[in-house]
């Protein structure tokens, strides 16, 4: 519906609006107890598919204080869900009467993009999948800015597992939103992921390059470190020591456990994960270092380190009830921003027909695929590249097809390049196009 503001991704926020939010939250901490006027007689629905501690809590905490009520459906298998209801179809009962607002969390990546497509409401995303946890970023920028007065230009070392933390995702695209230097220190075998690097790199200019990490001591011991800077791509071009670019001293270490519900590799990595100790945290550069986890922890932060004073992991799930009181006013139209929001992203174009061109099992597009119209982002049309307009996971084209000729080309040859967006089909190989029932274009 025109009009309702959603956050499925961190990039539905403004810069200038995040940092108006930070404002807001600020004020709320100094008395959690005094606001609770603001969305009397609001309702907000959490619905949980997966397990959640602090985000539930603090959502429905923060609701609270401001004076709201909550419904919850945080034990999903005690929904229709297990009868065989879509998404879909819950998200549409539940945005009617039902509530004003919906906190979903899910294990579908993209799952948040789709509620926001059938909700009447306003829908946040309490995690979808491996994909994003944008009020998870924001709980964690807001607890950077507290602590250092700034964001711009912060050296911020990501650690653990990379691949599978939506929280890493979303906070990468922030940090190089805000000019803030990432430092990659993952479990070996978890980087970043391909899609959220071209991400980095083409849409926030972000260029990975090696890192000298001799200075971080312990904790890069056995990592690949990698330095990426969306400050300085011009002096990182003319950058050509071979040993890689010095990381000197870190602002924050943000640890992550691993996911091992998305990879199901458990024992042989529990024993072998990084873990961060008295040790690892000795290095001079990492004197001045916050430590940060977005929790829960299991054996990477030792207990040891809970009494330092750089470790603000409690504070920071503490700070995730203003912060959301701050995005719920905001969503609920309670609390006005007088930054411009940001630039509409690039669309979003339905799939016009054939399978889905989505690689991803976990995507929404797959495992949700009853209603929903699927949606690709055009990331480049020359080469044409595509992106899934639920889990951002790049398509595999080989060919592509023009709904209207019924011809299908080379993915590379420009009379592809000349498809319109809204008339453009992928297909695999020449096999699934022709079962399709499209013939080769002549040339
Ligand atoms: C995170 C999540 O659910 O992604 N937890 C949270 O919301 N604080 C991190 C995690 O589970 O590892």
């Amino acid at each position: 519906m025109k009009g309702i503001r959603h956050l499925v991704s961190v990039d539905d926020l403004s810069v200038a609006e995040i940092q108006e939010l930070f404002e807001q939250a600020k004020a709320f901490a100094v008395d959690l107890r005094a606001h609770a006027d603001l969305c009397r007689g609001l309702i907000s629905a959490s619905l949980f598919y997966e397990p959640s501690t602090r985000t539930r809590l603090s959502f429905e905490s923060a609701m609270q204080r401001l004076g709201g009520g909550v419904l919850t459906a945080a034990e999903m298998r005690s929904s229709s869900a297990v009868k065989g209801e879509s998404l879909a179809d819950t998200v549409r009962v539940v945005s009617g009467s039902y509530s004003d607002l919906i906190v979903l969390r899910h294990s579908s990546e993209g799952a948040a993009r789709l509620a926001a497509q059938y909700s009447n409401v306003p829908v946040i995303n309490a995690g979808d999948g491996s994909h994003e946890h944008p009020t998870q970023t924001l709980c964690d920028l807001y607890t950077l800015w507290i602590e250092k007065g700034h964001i711009e230009g912060l050296d911020v070392v990501l650690a653990g597992d990379l691949l599978y933390s939506r929280t890493i995702h979303s906070f990468v695209y922030a940090l190089a939103r805000f000019g803030a230097n990432i430092v990659c220190v993952p479990h070996r075998g978890f980087e970043l992921p391909p899609y959220v690097v071209r991400r980095l790199r083409e849409e926030y200019g972000a260029e990975p390059v090696r890192a000298d990490a001799s200075e971080l001591g312990d904790l890069a011991e056995e990592s690949d470190v990698v330095y990426m800077t969306p400050q300085k791509p011009h002096q990182l071009s003319l950058f050509t020591d071979s040993r890689g670019l010095r990381v000197g001293r870190v602002d924050a270490v943000y640890m992550t456990r691993p996911q091992t519900e998305r990879h199901g590799k458990d024992d042989d990595l529990s024993r072998s994960y990084m873990k961060l100790g008295q040790n690892s945290l000795s290095a001079g550069s990492l004197r001045e270092a916050v430590v940060m986890h977005p929790l829960p922890r299991r054996d990477e932060i030792s207990s040891e380190l809970d009494d330092d004073p750089r470790s603000i992991y409690f504070k920071q799930a503490a700070r995730g009830v203003p912060i959301r009181m701050a995005i719920l006013g905001f969503l609920l139209g309670k609390i006005e921003l007088k930054s411009s929001p940001p630039a509409a992203g690039a669309r979003l174009w339905p799939v016009a027909a054939g399978t889905n061109p989505c690689p991803n099992p976990t995507c929404v597009s797959n495992t949700e695929e009853r209603h929903l119209q699927l949606a690709f982002r055009l990331t480049s049309r020359d080469p044409l590249r595509a992106v899934c307009g639920y889990c951002s996971q790049e398509m595999p084209i080989g060919l592509v097809g023009c709904s209207t000729t019924r011809h299908f080309h080379d993915r590379d040859s420009a009379s592809a390049r000349r498809i319109r967006p809204d008339h453009l089909i992928f297909f695999r190989d020449e096999a699934e196009a022709t079962a399709l029932g499209f013939s080769a274009a002549t040339r």
